[in-house]
């Protein structure tokens, strides 16, 4: 297993948010899955979009570009245009510390 790092508190995010933050240089996007907290690429596959500034649908969520959508658990395409899934990390949680694995 890689090595974790902090990049969140997890009293920032509430239920059914994400936000977006760096992980030795790489956009990683964090959401709150109503209590469980899951990380994946921030970068759309299909054209680059931003996906932390989406929509967050259960644990799918919607790219603000032109609606594709990736479950965040797998980062498996669930709507097109995009065609290759996202990244997802391992995240641990320790009090209020969200820690990620290195990308
Ligand atoms: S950039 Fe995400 S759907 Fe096009």
């Amino acid at each position: 297993m890689g090595e974790f790092v902090k990049v969140a508190a997890a009293s920032e995010i509430p239920p059914g948010e994400m936000t977006i933050v760096d992980v030795d240089g790489q956009e990683v996007a964090i959401a709150n899955l109503n209590g469980e907290f899951v990380a994946f690429q921030n970068e759309c596959t299909h054209r680059g979009g931003p996906l932390g500034e989406g929509i967050l649908m259960g644990d799918v969520v919607e790219c603000p570009f032109h609606a594709g959508q990736f479950n965040v658990r797998t980062g498996e395409v669930v709507n097109a245009p995009p065609s290759e899934p996202i990244a997802t990390y391992a995240v641990q949680v320790e009090g209020d510390d969200i820690k990620v694995e290195k990308p």
